[in-house]
């Protein structure tokens, strides 16, 4: 089997299992993730927004153009990565992901992490983050890496983590968005390294 439908197999299983019902009932649609099954790097957000619900793809809305400037900035191709969320359904009214929920789809997205293995998991912001690292501060270890293992019910590999400030908090925080650009600007080194 591909890694594609390796992926579209994760995605049957979170519908089959009805994952978060109540989430599914209030959401246009399940945002799974998009992006290249062989990349590198997955970036990891918190939940789809109004925007991501409509389409069906994470990161499509105003916090997505901002992350596709600097992914330009750093001359990453969004077709070389790849984007899914902790979260897969809009919560209402985009509050935040509630730790059920999270808890609820963390092993899928490990599943689908197992499946891409990418050298490199970029979280974007503290809900992302505080699945990998339970007590950080993202005002701490913003822009710092770790070594990860991300462990799936057959298998388990060995990755770096970087985490990041959300895209959403740099566009109302200068000071956030300046943090953020200068974190990102250190993923090409980071994977000339991992390579
Ligand atoms: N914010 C997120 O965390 N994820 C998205 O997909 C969009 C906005």
């Amino acid at each position: 089997m591909t890694k594609t439908q390796d992926l579209q197999n994760i995605k049957q299983q979170i519908l089959d299992n009805n994952v978060c019902s109540d989430l599914a009932s209030q959401a246009t649609q399940l945002v799974f993730g998009s992006g290249n099954p062989d990349a590198n790097i997955v970036f990891v957000g918190e939940a789809p927004g109004k925007n991501e619900d409509l389409v069906g793809e994470p990161f499509v809305g105003k916090a997505g153009h901002l992350l596709d400037d600097m992914l330009q900035s750093v001359h990453i191709d969004r077709n070389q990565i790849y984007i899914t969320n902790i979260v897969k359904y809009r919560p209402p009214k985009n509050r935040d992901p509630l730790p059920l929920e999270k808890a609820a789809f963390w092993p899928y997205l490990q599943k689908q992490l197992a499946i891409i293995k990418p050298k490199l998991v970029v979280t974007l912001g503290r809900h992302s983050m505080a699945m990998f690292v339970p007590q950080g501060k993202i005002s701490e270890l913003h822009g710092t890496t770790q070594e990860i293992i991300i462990q799936d019910t057959e298998q388990s590999f060995k990755c770096t983590l970087l985490t990041l400030y959300h895209p959403s908090a740099a566009i109302y925080r200068g000071s956030v968005k300046t943090a953020l650009m200068q974190d990102f600007s250190t993923i090409p080194s980071m994977l000339a390294k991992l390579n």
